[in-house]
């Protein structure tokens, strides 16, 4: 399936059932002994490149890395870019909703019109966080001399 992002007035395919496959094959990279789920996942950016991330778990627990915080490095390590669209998977191929504080790496990364891959279709981040809170709000927010 292709289906079309609008970034700055161009339009960007996406082909998603390929977005889907890469993601699935770094799932199995993923190391998840203690939840026994390897996530996967994949984004596309604007100029056509493929950026990749993988869970990894850790004993203690609360260390553990998202698969979407491997991306997010993956495409500031690889040179930055705009990222268009983001599959999240388990190992099994089935697509996951990235958990909240992924949602929020990837608003930051990507902004509110990246494209989520789900079971029904692509979505948009602004759909999945509505009200987010963004360095916006920070700037404009900041305490000055109180
Ligand atoms: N996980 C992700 O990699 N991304 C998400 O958006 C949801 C959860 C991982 C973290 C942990 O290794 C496992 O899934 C179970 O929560």
């Amino acid at each position: 399936m292709i289906r079309e992002y609008r970034c700055n007035f161009t339009y960007v395919e996406i082909d998603w059932s390929g977005l889907r496959a890469a993601a699935t094959e770094v799932a199995r990279r993923g190391y998840a002994p203690y939840s026994g789920l390897q996530v996967g996942a994949a984004g596309r950016t604007a100029d056509g490149r493929v950026v990749l991330g993988c869970n990894v778990e850790n004993a203690s627990y609360g260390l553990t890395l998202c698969a979407e915080c491997g991306l997010v490095c993956a495409l500031h390590a690889g040179g930055g870019g705009t990222l268009a669209a983001v599959s999240v998977v388990a190992a099994d191929g089935a697509p996951l909703l990235p958990c909240g504080r992924c949602r929020q790496l990837l608003l930051e990364t990507a902004g509110p019109d990246l494209l989520i891959d789900t079971d029904s279709g692509p979505r948009a981040l602004a759909e999945l966080l509505p009200g987010a809170f963004t360095k916006h709000d920070l700037e404009t927010r900041r305490s000055r001399d109180v």
